[in-house]
């Protein structure tokens, strides 16, 4: 798909011959004289078109337009959430409709289009024409090819936040894409040939370890959940590079969990086929990748994706084995399903070795987590205040939102064992909080944050599908991080001299 960005009036958008014009039409009604808002003020006038987001008001060959189809959408106040919402109904109306050309407009001031609405908007065309094809061959893809979005006055903010919104979907789809494949088409050797498909983006390397090479470095707890499969394990390096060698890097994990079946602590047989988007956290940083690749900020990020199927066999690891992980605290799995946790600790202590300014792990982790805070706010835990409030902010701003929890050490208590240095599990009580304290144990000196996406990562029932989230958000922060390296430059404090010297 491709997107356009241009400064487009109504009246000039009315003589656009697109397939169809989608016209965003605010509280407070139209004020131009041109044929189109005379058109569409009597249509407000009449009570055919209320201007709430989520209300259509669709018309074919209309004469006030050019375009086979008109639809007036109404969007509230405006805001970037009502965009996406108005946005994703009227594309989602077309989404059957021979549509190939779409134009989208403003009946607003220039000052009312933010860069959070044009953002919003590419988010949301993309999102309601998304069709998954792969395992389908017979199967149309999306018809939508040229998307023109035509802004009331265009500048350099909203040209960035374009630029930022078109990046940002090519991440999200290649998270879809990936979440949505089956278990027998995403394998952890075809997620790593995946990874290796972005090196050839400018600035993007790619490393993958096999199991020989992951024995080798002592990942016991990565080993363990792998030994169940046939599938051999994948241990995926990316980097991106757009900073000074010497830079810190941002390292983002993803949890690659091809399929969980729960191992020998087997899943029971409902819904068990949605364990092959338990590899989402490792297709979000694919995805995030694949926009670093677009945008070229100037700034480094190594993605780690520990990759294994979670399968029962004959020499599957046991309830109650005892394992030694890559940092050497030793582990007793009690649950062989709290496989997530063991992959990442060992991808966590790995870490420690990129010196990283941030590490931020991205996981489908727990059951517990959709019980917690359901299907609209990924929870995200932090052990350091400026990386939480960081989050929390890009959350909101890429409409794509996390909720602080929280990490008292009191929590750990149900981990403790009598035959390990830590067990896998404890009680059920909070479980997405015991999971992350687990990981906690794990992180190194490093700020850490963990993002538990098992409610907002896919979508369940008849729009069954990966979300792409939270490819968004994790965009939004890095390219805040990209900021504030320029910032700290251009104004250096006794601190950040000191920080530089130190880590060159
Ligand atoms: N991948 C699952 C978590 C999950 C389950 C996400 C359902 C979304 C929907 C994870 O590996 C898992 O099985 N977690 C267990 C942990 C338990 C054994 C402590 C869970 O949540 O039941
Ligand atoms: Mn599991
Ligand atoms: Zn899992």
């Amino acid at each position: 798909m491709n997107f356009e960005l241009k400064t487009l009036g109504l009246a000039a958008a009315a003589a656009d011959k697109c397939d169809a014009l989608v016209v965003l039409v605010p509280q407070g009604g139209v004020a131009g004289t041109d044929a189109l808002s005379r058109w569409i003020a009597d249509a407000l006038k009449a009570g055919d078109l209320e201007p709430q987001p989520g209300k259509l008001l669709i018309h074919y060959r209309c004469a006030a337009a050019a375009a086979q189809r008109l639809v007036l959408a109404g969007v509230g106040d405006g805001s970037a959430r009502a965009v996406r919402k108005a946005v994703e109904a009227a594309v989602g109306a077309l989404k059957d409709e021979p549509v190939r050309r779409l134009c989208l407009c403003w009946v607003a001031k220039p000052e009312a289009v933010t860069g959070a609405a044009v953002r919003a908007a590419l988010v949301a065309v993309a999102d309601a024409s998304y069709r998954y094809t792969t395992t389908k061959p017979k199967a149309e893809g999306r018809k939508l090819a040229r998307v023109t979005i035509g802004v009331p006055k265009l500048d350099a903010a909203l040209k960035k936040a374009f630029d930022r919104g078109v990046a940002a979907v090519a991440g999200i789809e290649l998270a879809k894409e990936w979440g949505n494949r089956p278990g027998n088409h995403a394998t952890p050797a075809m997620l790593a040939d995946a990874a290796k498909a972005l090196a050839r983006l400018p600035r993007i390397r790619c490393e993958v370890l096999g199991p020989r090479e992951v024995e080798r470095l002592g990942m016991g707890a990565l080993l363990a959940v792998a030994q169940g499969s046939s599938e051999p394990l994948r241990f995926i390096v990316l980097k991106y590079q757009g900073g000074p060698r010497a830079a810190a890097p941002v390292v983002l994990v993803g949890k690659g969990i091809t399929f969980d079946s729960g191992g020998i602590s087997i899943k029971p047989a409902p819904e068990m086929d949605e364990m092959k988007f338990d590899m989402c956290g490792a297709a979000s940083v694919l995805g995030v990748f694949r926009a670093l690749g677009e945008l070229q900020p100037a700034l480094n990020v190594v993605g780690l994706i520990p990759s294994s199927e979670n399968l029962p066999d004959g020499r599957a690891v046991k309830p109650g084995d005892v394992v030694t992980s890559l940092s050497g605290q030793t582990i007793e799995i009690l649950n062989t399903d709290a496989e997530g946790r063991l992959i990442l600790c060992d991808a966590l202590a790995y870490a420690e070795r990129f010196k990283p300014r941030a590490v931020i792990d991205i996981a489908t982790l727990t059951g517990a987590c959709i019980i917690a805070l359901g299907h609209l706010r990924s929870a995200m835990y932090a052990t350091d205040e400026a990386l939480a409030q960081a989050l929390e902010a890009s959350g909101e701003a890429a409409l794509d939102p996390c909720w602080r929890m929280p990490l008292d050490d009191d929590y750990a208590e149900g981990l403790k064992t009598q035959f390990a240095d830590v067990a896998n599990v404890a009680g059920r009580p909070g479980g997405s909080i015991t999971a992350a304290k687990f990981l906690q144990r794990f992180a190194g000196a490093y700020p850490w944050a963990h993002l538990d996406i098992a409610g907002t990562a896919w979508k369940s029932g008849a729009a069954k599908g990966a979300t792409g989230r939270p490819v968004g958000l994790l965009l939004d922060y890095l390219l805040d991080q990209e900021q504030k390296v320029a910032q700290a430059k251009a104004t250096p404090s006794k601190v950040a001299t000191k920080k530089v010297a130190h880590r060159s």
